[in-house]
């Protein structure tokens, strides 16, 4: 039933524009596949949409290997600039941190990187508010604080900067922090880099250029659709696409959603497949579950059909297979087909559910799914190496049925599979 593995290469057919998002809660890869895609394709531009330094994204050519927080995946692809656009909150002293030591290990991104003007900027007072959070686990940078500010109108956007009298004047505790930080200094290389990044986009589009955007965290970190309070302060779903950078709904031509093997989350909040104990360690050693960004082990579980049907609905249902070779040495490989709930009688979403309800639609809110169990599909391994295999024929057959069933399960289509970190460690139709 190969019928749930299409062609990558017919779904970016005539496709100017495509969107790599995560179907889940980030870490899914989606670095990878940025620089696959920019391997295989004519892309000119790689977009930043949403989020910061929260983000960690590890791309690996030959034997380098470089993580990114803020910087679009563009590092070992000369001819691509990346954009960091306005629905982005930016750490300048991070941003440049990270151009910084690139320029050191020979990858210099002078002028291949633009910072829109419209761009939240995070100061060293919201890392201070961000590093007193006990109840969401954040990556302690700055994130939510950076886009509170934006959503009270009280924020300092990149261009503030250029109006230094004004922004001590409106901005004091902003501009004690700017002079402070000694990034006043380098104002001239911010100008630099500054640019009406709408305006890069829309002309790049008119005049036929290809280009990539980058997703960052997950759909189930979502600030709308995501598992609230346990998620992040932007937009990672694909919607955010349009208002993190300026460009009409319709312009987004392809939309490709990660989603990894098995299920992981970084921080707080409900994972209702989540392994512990011994069962965790292994997966988590085997797969290298750490986050990229914090270094925190990450919660790794089963992989749950419930959550990436939603996340699929809310993304894309084009989707690419990540980390597929971290379960090879497995006996059996779980799917969550639906919950179990298992907490007193109570209303959401305009419907009732008490114990002992069976529910197949990802309920969303964190009360209900605190009170959830997994229901387990038992799929039998393959035990043997995949990391070698360049077709999806020479893919084990219990491989093959694994990924076929979280397809159909998904009501999703495969546009790929990886089954390594490396650029030939993707399988493609
Ligand atoms: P990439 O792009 C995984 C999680 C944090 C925390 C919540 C809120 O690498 O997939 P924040 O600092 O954003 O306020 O934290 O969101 N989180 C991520 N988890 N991958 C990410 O990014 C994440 N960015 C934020 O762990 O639970
Ligand atoms: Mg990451």
């Amino acid at each position: 039933m190969d019928s749930y593995f299409t062609s990558l290469e017919g779904r970016l057919e005539g496709k100017q524009t495509v969107a790599v998002v995560d179907n889940l809660w980030g870490d899914g890869g989606k670095g990878g596949w940025i620089d696959y895609l920019l391997s295989i394709g004519d892309y000119s531009n790689v977009i930043r949409f949403g989020g910061g330094n929260n983000a960690g994204h590890t791309i690996k050519v030959g034997d380098t290997e470089i993580i990114s927080h803020l910087v679009p995946s563009v590092q070992f692809n000369p001819g691509a600039i990346g954009i960091i656009a306005n629905g982005c909150v930016v750490d300048i002293e991070d941003l440049f941190g990270e151009l910084d030591s690139l320029r050191k290990g020979g990858i210099d991104l002078t002028e291949r990187i633009f910072l829109s003007g419209a761009a939240h900027i995070t100061a060293e007072y919201h890392r201070v508010i961000d590093g007193t959070d006990t109840k969401i686990g954040t990556t302690g940078r700055g994130i939510g604080p950076t886009y509170s500010n934006k959503a009270a109108r009280t924020g300092v956007r990149v261009n503030d900067l250029f109006d230094i009298e004004r922004l001590k004047r409106d901005h004091k505790n902003f501009y004690d922090y700017f002079i402070g930080s000694g990034l006043v200094e380098r104002l001239d290389e911010i100008h630099m880099m500054t640019a009406d990044t709408q305006k890069m986009i829309t002309a790049a589009i008119k005049d036929d250029r290809n280009i990539l955007f980058e997703g960052a965290q997950g759909a189930l970190l979502d600030i709308d659709h995501g598992t609230y309070p346990f998620l992040t302060s932007s937009n990672p779903t694909s919607g955010g696409i349009a208002t993190g950078t300026g460009i009409p709904v319709d312009n987004i031509d392809l939309i490709l959603g990660i989603v990894k093997a098995y299920a992981t989350r970084v921080g707080e909040g409900s994972m209702v497949t989540e392994y512990h104990g011994e069962q965790a360690d292994e997966l988590r050693e085997i797969a290298n579950e750490y986050g990229a960004t914090t270094g925190r082990p990450r919660r790794v579980g089963a992989f749950d059909a419930v959550a990436i049907k939603y996340a699929s609905s809310l993304n894309s249902k084009d989707i690419l297979i990540t980390k597929l070779d971290c379960l090879d040495t497995f006996e059996n490989v779980p799917i969550c087909t639906a919950y179990t709930y298992n907490g007193t009688p109570t209303r959401y979403d305009g419907q009732w559910v008490s114990e002992g309800n069976q529910i197949d639609h990802f309920p969303r809110e964190a009360r209900i799914l605190e009170h959830c169990s997994p229901v387990l599909e038992d799929m039998p391994g393959w035990n043997e190496p995949t990391t070698e295999v360049r077709s999806y024929g020479e893919l084990p057959q219990n491989a093959r049925n694994y990924v076929e069933r979280i397809a159909e399960l998904t009501d999703t289509q495969i546009c790929g599979i990886s089954i390594g970190p490396e650029r030939e460690q993707k399988i493609v139709k």
